[in-house]
């Protein structure tokens, strides 16, 4: 099995209902590369209509943007992986810097939603990534190695199989400021080392790892052609159509 080419769209907390299933339509009309796995991570409450929305044989799937550690109970305001699975959403991101850093998720509580995510029968795609000091003190290798240690080298080597690995520098995070291909690279090469030495080369060279931050149109193509860098993880960029069409056919 030869690991798969994915351009996920992470909208973030933007659109209407309305926009996003025009959005969705605008791509599943274009002219996309049928071997790239394309997939939107939407708003919570976008993701029944779109389900609906969307025709399977479009092939673009669904991912809800976070999910709970608990299948059920008194959790105000939160959603289960298993009422995600019900829906049959097949993706959930987990671990964005974003809610690292708004909702406080660290290592271990990711460790818990990673598990639950799992035993509910969802894919993750796992972010990780660092902060501009950490990058300066060059540090980021350490840095995102804790974060996969802490939070992912629980799962056995046959659940890494619905396992995507998001690496997303935070200082290029919505900044324009994207890493060099060759920055980009250089983590995606130690990230697949790890994961070479944790559960050895098979599942090394078969997860995808995508690269999150600032990735546009016009930059996607040099990102995407190195070696190690199956993908995107695209926020600005996927909220138009024409230009994450661009993100998508760019393989
Ligand atoms: P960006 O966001 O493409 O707007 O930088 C990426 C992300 O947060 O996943």
């Amino acid at each position: 099995m030869a690991r798969k080419f994915i351009a996920a769209g992470n909208w973030k907390m933007n659109t209407t209902i309305k926009e996003g299933i025009s959005l969705a339509q605008k791509l599943q009309d274009g002219k996309r590369d049928v071997n790239v796995v394309t997939i939107l991570g939407v708003p919570a409450t976008h993701l029944y209509p779109l389900k609906k929305k969307i025709k399977a044989s479009s092939k673009i799937l669904l991912a809800a943007q976070n999910c709970h550690h608990k299948v059920s109970g008194a959790y105000t305001g939160e959603i289960s992986p298993a009422m995600l699975a019900d829906l049959k959403i097949p993706y959930v991101i987990l671990g964005h810097s974003e809610r690292r850093e708004y909702n406080h998720e660290d290592n271990a509580l990711l460790a818990s939603k990673l598990r639950a995510a799992l035993d509910a029968g969802l894919k993750v795609i796992f972010c990780c990534g660092e902060a501009l000091d950490i990058r300066k003190a060059s540090t980021h290798v350490a840095h995102v190695k804790t974060q996969l240690v802490e939070s992912l080298f629980f799962l056995s080597a046959a659940e890494m199989k619905n396992i995507v690995i998001a690496y997303e520098p935070i200082w290029a995070i919505g900044t324009g400021e994207t890493a060099t291909p060759q920055q980009a690279q250089e983590m995606h090469q130690a990230i697949r080392s790890m994961l070479s030495k944790k559960y050895g080369k098979r599942v090394a060279e078969n997860t995808s790892i995508l690269y999150g931050g600032s990735v546009k149109g016009n930059n996607a193509k040099e990102i995407f052609s190195q070696p190690d860098v199956d993908g995107g993880l695209v926020g600005g960029a996927s909220l138009n159509a024409d230009e994450f069409l661009q993100v998508i056919n760019s393989f």
